[in-house]
């Protein structure tokens, strides 16, 4: 018996739309994988069929990449990885098709070894980037005092992005915005990030079906052998609206639409727990609110 001591298998939004035949695909508009409904939304921002280069960042199991190259074969992806177990499962998952790969992590990662792609998916992996935790203000009020390196990059993003500072005690997805600066700043033309928002919202429609609330703050998730963190979308979009970057904010939901059947209804409005079945359809339904995307693209 071993320890994984990298990352593993996570239930992803995309890994639960990854069988056929799941539960869960039953209750969607349109029974299909979460990479090819991506890849048909992605189509109304970016003219896809133009895009050959894509960087994906922290590409777990390969599922997402794979339903992108099953709609598009021209597709040339580069997956950066951490992880060298999850880039042996991409290996498995992506053989046959034309794809580079590369074992670093990303933050570290030259700024040189990122330009020239067409587009970078960064899909469920911001929340594993550093998070600061239990900061307050006083700890940024003045610059010239702050030696600390990781707090001057924390005040960098507060003045060069002027990003609205919060009351009290708060936590900052330092590692989130450090990575989209990095894609701005190579100016890949675009970019598309999906993760766990800690400023999610249901339609006014859906709220007594689907309950969910958001405090504006990163919160920390624990999961099986690490711990991620909520982030603030907010934050991101500054820092890409700074780099001219036009920026499409919105809920999984938006591209993973499902049917709100009379069966769907009871099964949310009693938060049924009686069967798996039942209790995985509301996790993932509130998921589905719970995680925002952003599509990034740069202004001509
Ligand atoms: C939760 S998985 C997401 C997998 C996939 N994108 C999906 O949506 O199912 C997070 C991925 O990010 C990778 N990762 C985490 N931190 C990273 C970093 N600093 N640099 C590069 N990859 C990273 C992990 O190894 C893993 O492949």
């Amino acid at each position: 018996m071993y320890e994984l001591i990298t990352l593993g298998w996570e239930l992803t939004v995309c890994n639960a739309l990854h069988p056929e035949g799941t539960p869960i695909r039953k209750i969607l508009t349109r029974d299909d994988s979460f990479g090819h409904l991506l890849y048909d939304h992605l189509g109304k921002y970016m003219p896809m069929e133009r895009i050959t280069r894509v960087i994906e960042i922290g590409g777990g199991y390969g599922y997402l990449m794979k339903d992108l190259l099953e709609r598009n074969v021209k597709l040339e992806p580069c997956m950066l990885d951490l992880s060298p177990f999850l880039l042996q499962k991409q290996k498995g998952t992506l053989r046959g098709y034309n794809v580079s790969y590369r074992e670093g992590d990303f933050l570290e990662t030259d700024p040189a070894d990122i330009t020239g792609f067409d587009l970078a998916v960064v899909n469920e992996n911001l929340g594993d980037l550093p998070t600061l935790v239990n900061m307050n203000e006083d700890l940024l009020r003045s610059s010239s005092d702050i030696t600390d390196p990781i707090l001057r990059s924390a005040l960098h993003f507060f003045e060069r992005y002027d990003l609205e500072r919060p009351g009290g005690v708060f936590n900052l997805n330092i590692g989130a915005l450090q990575a989209l600066e990095k894609l701005c700043a190579a100016g890949i033309p675009y970019i598309y990030v999906g993760e766990h928002s800690c400023e999610a919202s249901v339609p006014e429609a859906l709220r007594s079906f689907i309950r969910i609330g958001s405090t504006g703050n990163p919160e920390g998730i624990a999961l099986k052998g690490h711990y991620e963190y909520t982030i603030k979308f907010s934050y991101l979009e500054a820092v890409a609206r700074a780099f001219r970057y036009r920026v499409f904010r919105g809920p999984f939901a938006d591209f993973i639409a499902f049917d709100l059947t009379d069966e769907l209804r009871n099964i949310l409005l009693n938060h049924d727990s009686t069967s798996d079945e039942a209790e995985m359809v509301c996790q993932f339904i509130e998921d589905l609110y719970k995680y925002e995307y952003m599509v990034i693209i740069k202004d001509a």
